[in-house]
């Protein structure tokens, strides 16, 4: 494959002399021109373990070359990486000029660009870290400054970069996976085409996606770090191995370092969660030691619910039916169950409420369980029944709390009503009423024609 890489710095260096390395031919586009005399001495623009060496061979081999001409490189090639940099403003705002203006020039030598056999000109992949929506507007400045059609004469995927200076030629011939979000099969066809020799997971998804993965990914891994050093600042005050602590910690693979917990969805609730959390923030708290992230932890879940109340409001309907009101299925209890707190709000706002939970049988609640729920709910009996067709049927609104089998017909069997999922029920929704998830969109995947590879297996939150 002949590949351009526009911006040889850390990301662009590495890629050009690791694509030279599979096998492709590559052409490295540089505004400086001392880092495009690098690469056609054979030199690597930057310092990183092993470049040196891939650089010199690819040279040799003559797979690899840089030029500061936009046009040469574009018409002597099928595919063009844009890996500028993407800077931050003082207050966190990505700078996309240099992507822009990437676009831009990338657009006029594409506009005398002769087809190839499919009648596609080029594909333009955008490797830089740019945040949803980029892709598009790269799109809209090509096709402005070329005069050709997306979709038709040329395409633009995304492509996302993971690897970590120090390690970045390692990492890049053994990333976590190889993400592609794109539109058009042809593109996801040259994509598998380049990637060949790397052996991890291909994964072609929806462009936003696709954009959207990086930020999180970051976000988590600096989230990850604050969570290890929160727990380390509080075991240190208790005179406890905090590295013991983590190390244990992540051998559970099941619940600690899985995907489990990991599903958008409804808040956290039940008799452990919210009591550990707690317990563990006042233990600090006692000592004296700072858990900003520990501490906000509450405060989101709280957030949640707040929204899901938002949600219902928001559909201005009146009559609310909430199916499963335990804090998950398959149990009666209610203590600390998110969804209480819902539907005391919801009450105090004057909507009319009718409970369907087929576990929550009010005579036989006892214990702190019945304490808990008269406390917030007293005359709880007067909501909940438990025929689960007089609450669909009487009500607009359904809320649907849990992932019981039961609730999977809803769709079908009420056409016209106004749904709100918080736990993401259905993997894809095509409903003639209104549907809104709690933290997803449009799920409808048979209606925008894109699925992702990705499973979706999306579970409730349990624990
Ligand atoms: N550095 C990392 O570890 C890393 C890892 C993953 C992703 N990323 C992302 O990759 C992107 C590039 O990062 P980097 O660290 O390689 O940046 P960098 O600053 O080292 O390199 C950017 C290069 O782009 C060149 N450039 C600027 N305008 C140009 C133009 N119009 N035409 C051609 N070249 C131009 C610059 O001269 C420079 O050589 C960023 O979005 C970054 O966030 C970086």
């Amino acid at each position: 494959m002949k590949i351009s890489i526009f911006g040889l710095g850390y990301v662009g260096c590495v890629g050009a002399a690791c694509l030279a390395k599979l096998g492709h031919t590559v052409i490295g586009v540089d505004v400086n021109q001392k880092k495009v005399r690098l690469i056609n001495e054979g030199k690597p623009t930057i310092i990183e373990e092993g470049i040196a060496e891939l650089c010199a061979e690819a040279h040799a081999k003559g797979l690899m070359s840089a030029t500061m001409d936009v046009r040469e490189a574009v018409h002597a090639t099928d595919v063009s990486f844009i890996v500028v940099g993407t800077p931050s403003s003082k207050e966190g705002h990505l700078n996309l000029n240099y992507i822009y203006k990437v676009a831009e020039q990338i657009g006029a030598a594409l506009s005398d660009k002769p087809a190839n056999k499919d009648g596609l000109r080029h594909i333009i992949a955008i490797r830089s870290t740019v945040l949803p929506g980029t892709n598009e507007k790269v799109g809209e400045i090509i096709a402005q400054s070329s005069g050709l059609v997306r979709g038709k004469d040329f395409t633009i995927v995304s492509n996302p970069e993971f690897l970590r200076e120090g390690t970045s030629v390692k990492d890049y011939f053994n990333p976590p996976l190889t993400l592609v979000g794109t539109d058009m099969p042809e593109a996801e066809a040259v994509f598998r085409e380049i990637y060949k020799g790397i052996e991890a997971e291909f994964i072609c998804t929806d462009i936003r996606v696709a954009e959207m993965m990086k930020y999180v990914n970051n976000t988590y891994h600096a989230l990850k770090i604050v969570f290890g050093n929160e727990v380390g600042n509080i075991c240190k005050e208790l005179n406890i191995d905090s590295h013991k602590v983590m190390e244990i910690f992540c051998k559970d693979k099941q619940l600690n370092i899985s995907p489990y917990y990991f599903k958008p969805g409804f808040a956290y609730g039940g008799s452990c969660l919210p009591k550990d959390m707690k317990a563990l923030k006042t233990l600090a708290h006692d000592h004296y030691v700072e858990v900003p992230v520990i501490e906000a932890i509450g405060e989101s879940n709280e957030l949640q619910k707040r929204h899901a109340v938002q949600l219902i409001m928001a559909q201005g309907q009146r009559k609310v039916g909430i199916l499963g009101l335990s804090f998950k299925s398959g149990t009666d209890d209610l203590r600390c169950s998110p969804i209480v707190d819902v539907v005391e709000s919801l009450l105090g706002k004057g909507f009319e409420i009718r409970i369907y939970d087929k576990n929550v049988k009010v005579s036989e609640l006892t214990g702190t369980n019945k304490d808990f729920i008269m406390a917030k709910i007293p005359h709880l009996q007067h909501f909940v029944t438990d025929d689960l067709e007089a609450v669909c049927r009487e009500s607009d609104v359904l809320v649907v709390t849990n992932k019981e089998k039961e609730f999977a017909e809803l769709l079908a069997r009420y056409p016209n009503k106004t749904v709100v999922d918080l736990v993401r029920q259905w993997k894809e929704v095509d409903y003639e009423g209104h549907y809104e998830g709690l933290s997803w969109g449009d799920i409808n995947t048979n209606r925008t024609g894109q699925e992702t590879t990705i499973a979706q297996d999306f579970r409730q939150t349990e624990f």
